[in-house]
């Protein structure tokens, strides 16, 4: 079974986690070794220690330094393509956090996006660390290869029909509940915002509605399914297009985190709402200027078509607002602004409640999936009002670009809400996190859910 641990009765290699210098930890036999081998412990080298007869003795990770493991994550994980095939045992006490994240990070490193080439060979596979919940992290691992699958998948292979496909399909590994409205039908149910978006692409747009969980505190997350962004009439150029298909990043997300709460069986009720669309470029495109009017009754002055994140994430909001949920949290490529605040590797998050700011900053800390809050600053609430509509989708000037977008999100919620501006994507591959596709936020939240729904 991919992205899950080796048998625990399977013999496996002693594996020792070494900082740097310390090379006397490891057995006698294999200091020589690594002397003669130049491994020091240094982050990120690797030590297979053979016996005699050239099988395998035991191996080594090198750990680095305190100072230099906070410029990354995932280290030891990264053995996992490094090291000869075989199943290794981590033998090296470390404090529970950093086995988790060993653990998380060797079963992430194994994964690449291997749809359209020929799956690579084998890799080296890990018996769960003694002491960890090896089942929880087995469900994370698989939520997080659900975010990067979904994400990596080109627009061409998912539209809002194939979305709807891995949304359904999710929602039956769970026994959860599908409500899908299509198309036109979006007019009639009151998505005006999601279908003027939508309408001019081939594919047609849809609002997909999951419900799971019979007892304890509804939680409703909320993603941006923007399958491909072209930026509407208000086209990108070619180099801001270029990634778009990301753009339902916050729906593979919250799919991921979801995956995650249904596997576990958290004592919640969960919703998960994804206004999936393709922001395309027809005759019947809505147009800037247009005035659109949201199934909450605000109106909304389209200001540039490539602010179409918005606008469909109001609609869904608004519904999700309607059962009065415990919590709302909605996640979204929605703002270069927010790349430009905290670069690719952080997801800021807006709330009002400072008690689970600081849970969610703490949790995310703790699992290696940064966060930073960003405020709804009250004051720019001016620079979304129009003055011709309540609100304006694309403030000119851009100034707090990623906080006048959360300030438009807030105005449609009322319910307890937390909003992800993520960027769903890793630029440059690092330990446990190819190039391409990645969940940001989710594991944070799975973490700070027991602290913000008082579970
Ligand atoms: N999907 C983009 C935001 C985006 C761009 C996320 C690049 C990650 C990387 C979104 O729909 C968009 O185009 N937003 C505009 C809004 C602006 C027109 C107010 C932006 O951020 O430039
Ligand atoms: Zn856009
Ligand atoms: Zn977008």
């Amino acid at each position: 079974m991919p992205f899950t641990f080796a048998d625990p009765t399977t013999p496996a290699v002693d594996l020792y986690v070494i900082e740097t210098g310390s090379i006397d930890t490891l057995p006698e036999f294999a200091q020589k070794w690594a002397q003669t081998y130049g491994f020091t412990g240094a982050l990120g080298q690797v030590l297979a220690v053979p016996r005699e007869d050239g099988t395998l003795a035991c191996a080594a990770v090198g750990y680095g330094t305190a100072l230099l493991r906070k410029r990354g994550r995932f280290f030891v994980g990264a053995a996992a393509r490094k090291l000869p095939v075989a199943t290794y045992r981590i033998v090296s006490d470390l404090p529970r956090p950093e086995l988790e994240e060993a653990a998380l990070g060797w079963l992430l490193e194994t994964y690449r996006f291997d749809r359209y080439v020929k799956p690579a060979g084998a890799v080296a596979s890990l018996v769960a660390p003694k002491g960890i919940d090896a089942k929880r992290i087995e469900v994370i691992a698989a939520g997080e290869v659900l975010t990067r699958d979904l994400i990596n998948t080109p627009a061409s292979d998912m539209g809002p029909f194939e979305l709807e496909e891995a949304f359904r399909a999710l929602a039956h590994a769970h026994q959860a509940e599908v409500n899908v409205i299509l198309g036109d039908d979006l007019l009639p149910a009151n998505f005006p915002m999601i279908h003027a978006v939508g309408r001019a692409s081939t594919r047609e747009p849809r609002l997909l509605d999951m419900r799971w969980g019979i007892k304890g505190p509804l939680l409703t997350l909320v993603g941006k399914g923007v399958c491909f962004d072209t930026g509407g009439l208000n086209i990108k150029p070619g180099s801001s297009m270029g990634l778009m298909k990301k753009d339902m990043g916050g729906a593979a997300t919250v799919l991921g985190l979801a995956h995650m709460i249904m596997g576990l069986g958290l004592p919640l009720r969960l919703r998960v709402l994804v206004p999936a669309v393709e922001n395309g470029i027809d005759g019947n495109a809505f147009r800037p200027q247009d005035i659109l009017k949201s199934r909450k009754g605000l109106t909304v002055e389209i200001n540039n078509t490539d602010a179409e994140g918005r606008l469909v994430l109001a609609d869904a909001l608004t519904l999700a607002d309607e059962d009065q949920p415990a919590l709302v949290i909605s996640m979204a490529t929605l703002t270069g602004a927010a790349r430009v605040a905290v670069g690719p590797d952080m997801s800021p998050f807006f709330t009002d409640d400072d008690v689970a700011a600081s849970e969610v900053s703490l949790a995310a800390a703790r699992v290696a999936d940064p966060v930073w809050r960003l405020p709804f600053h009250e004051p720019y609430e001016a620079m979304i009002e129009p003055g011709i509509a309540d609100l304006d989708n694309a403030p000119s000037g851009g100034f707090a670009g990623a906080i006048t977008a959360a300030l438009f999100l807030r105005r449609f919620v009322e319910s307890p809400y937390m909003h992800f501006d993520i960027y769903g994507w890793n630029p440059t591959a690092a330990p446990a996190r190819p190039k391409g596709g990645v969940g940001m936020g989710a594991r944070a939240l799975l973490e700070a859910l027991p602290k913000l729904l008082k579970l």
